[in-house]
């Protein structure tokens, strides 16, 4: 099959998987492998933008890669690869770190954030290739010349920068494309694939944190190889107020902590949040949390079941990675030498 558009998504391999991941990412990645060609990537190059543990590292990558096939990804229909088994990524990027301004950089609120603001008063701690890391997220998007990336709110400014290099290159080597065969734009200039109304999840904590790998108590973050008992308990122990539910959305405003179990009720179970609070509204928290706590189970479970019998194959998942980098790396090669030439290196 022959799709118009090509998707390109990833997610780093630095800390455990948990519900967040599933209902923001992976499970909006399934659908589109029916509509569009899909790349799917574990950016393990990313990931070591901050220390990385390299044996946690490789667990890690396993564990996304399988999570992936066992949310129902199909490695015959979409390109599943990690970052670091396709070289030219990092061509790209350096590539594109000099088509990048510093003053973009230095704009990202995700590098602010963990640099210490404007001046970067953090800036001794922080790695170089921090800095550079959106011009990497560019080169893995543009190295397939895709037209369509599923990412969160957060990723909005990434992808921003992604669309600006991409006009910057065309710009600056127009001559050269030209010169040599090519009608105008040699990139593409990428969209927000929207997937359906976004479910952020916050953390069982506190409603108007995101549900975190970081976070400093276990108990906030529902991870997708927790067993049944764990998830019971986590959503057992999650902070609500005292109310009961509602009977339909607007009664959640000003309700975080309700919204966030409501609303992953909704989403675990393919309904509307005004569909969900007509079968509980006016219940309690004692009866809705059980019922969330068997719905995760009977989602997740089976999903962490069929991950830790492919994380156990790693002779399997290699032989995945392998061939899903094979296939990117023919779509990556010619785009490539299309650089290389544009930009007049040697050959
Ligand atoms: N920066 C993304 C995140 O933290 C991960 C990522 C890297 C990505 N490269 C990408 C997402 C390319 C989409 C496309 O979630």
């Amino acid at each position: 099959m022959t799709f118009t558009q090509r998707v390109f998504s990833g997610i780093k391999p630095s800390g455990d998987l948990h519900l967040g991941n599933y209902l923001g990412a992976i499970r909006r990645f399934v659908p589109l492998q029916d509509t569009h060609e899909t790349l799917y990537c574990v950016v393990d190059m990313h990931a070591i933008t901050v220390w990385q543990d390299p044996v946690d590292l490789k667990r890690w990558t396993y564990e996304i890669a399988a999570a992936y096939i066992a949310a129902g990804l199909d490695p015959r229909k979409s390109i599943i690869f990690n970052q670091s088994q396709v070289v030219e990524h990092a061509e790209l990027g350096w590539i594109f770190n000099c088509v990048a301004r510093v003053g973009w950089m230095s704009r990202m609120t995700q590098f602010k954030d963990k640099a210490g603001g404007e001046g970067g008063e953090n800036s001794e701690q922080v790695s170089l290739g921090l800095y550079a890391y959106p011009s990497l997220m560019a080169a893995d998007i543009l190295l397939y010349k895709a037209t369509a990336v599923p990412v969160g709110d957060d990723q909005k400014q990434h992808l921003e920068l992604t669309r600006d290099i991409a006009k910057k290159f065309n710009h600056d080597y127009k001559k050269q494309i030209k010169a040599l065969g090519g009608k105008g734009d040699f990139f593409p200039v990428p969209e927000t694939l929207a997937t359906g109304p976004a479910m952020r999840v916050k953390s069982l904590k506190d409603g108007s944190k995101k549900m975190s790998k970081s976070d400093a108590s276990d108990m906030s973050t529902i991870y997708m190889m927790d067993d049944a008992d764990l998830i019971a308990k986590k959503i057992k122990r999650a902070t609500t107020d005292a109310d009961a539910l509602p009977s339909e959305a607007a009664g959640l405003a000003g309700r975080a902590e309700a919204e966030n179990l409501v609303g992953i009720y909704a989403s675990l179970s393919n309904r509307s949040v005004d569909d969900v609070l007509g079968e509980f509204g006016g219940q309690g928290w004692g009866v809705f949390k059980p019922a969330l706590a068997d719905l995760s189970v009977a989602v997740l479970a089976p999903i962490a079941d069929e991950m830790k019998r492919l994380v156990s194959d790693r002779g399997e998942m290699d032989n995945i990675l392998r061939d899903g980098a094979a296939r990117a790396r023919t779509i990556a090669e010619p785009v490539m030498a299309g650089v290389r030439d544009i930009v007049g290196f040697v050959r």
